[in-house]
């Protein structure tokens, strides 16, 4: 599902976030679990391709000290006014990961629920060069993507365990990867895997 930025704009200006597919309000279960058991509160997260910046807002009441980034200045927008709505302090900022102008070692750990998965195959090795220069030595990146377990074709790419270990391998040491379901707004939830990796 090759995604150019103004698809991406084109829907959070037109769209009430609470409809997409992707939105849940509360933390994801998964990377809140992953989260607790890897990052202290007070570590620095990013929340790559916040999107409805449910998961950031999710972040920041669990007490870390998050940075929201998504390629499409609207999502920024409106996430940025639903943090504040929620009284919590999150530094947005508008950053394409393919071209990104985050700092090096700029977080402890980076949560991608659904945007590496949405990524065309031939972009995938800058997106690993990318996450792994702005985490630091030994942070942790969580990874929420479609598994190829799930039978409806539609949407973004799915993957198996060994795919996903084949893309981060060589930058990142694989700490587990487990079946999970995509929470949102469809009826039947999609099947997805969690990963946990570690920056070498
Ligand atoms: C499936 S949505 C998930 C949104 C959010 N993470 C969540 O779980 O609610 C994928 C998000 O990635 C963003 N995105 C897509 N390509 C991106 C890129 N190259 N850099 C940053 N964000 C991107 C999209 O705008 C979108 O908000």
């Amino acid at each position: 599902m090759p995604a150019p930025t103004s698809w991406w704009e084109d829907l959070y200006r037109t769209r009430d976030v609470s409809d997409l597919p992707w939105y849940t309000p509360a933390l994801d279960v998964d990377l809140g679990a992953a989260l607790a058991t890897h990052a202290k509160p007070g570590s620095r997260i990013l929340d790559l391709g916040t999107g409805p910046g449910t998961q950031a807002i999710g972040l920041a009441k669990r007490g870390y000290d998050v940075v929201a980034t998504d390629i499409a200045p609207s999502a920024v927008r409106n996430a940025a006014h639903a943090a504040r709505r929620e009284g919590v302090r999150i530094d947005f900022r508008v950053d394409n990961i393919l071209d990104s102008h985050l700092e090096d070692a700029l977080v402890d750990a980076i949560v991608d629920r659904g945007v590496f998965h949405a990524m065309p195959p031939e972009s995938r090795p800058r997106y690993v060069a990318r996450v792994a220069r702005i985490l630091r030595p030994r942070g942790y990146l969580f990874l929420k993507a479609f598994s190829d377990q799930e039978p409806r074709q539609d949407g973004p790419y799915h993957f198996s365990p060994e795919e996903l270990r084949s893309c981060f391998q060589e930058s990142f040491e694989v700490l587990s990867i487990q079946d999970a379901i995509f929470h949102g707004t469809l009826e039947e939830s999609p099947k997805a895997l969690i990963a946990v990796f570690r920056r070498r």
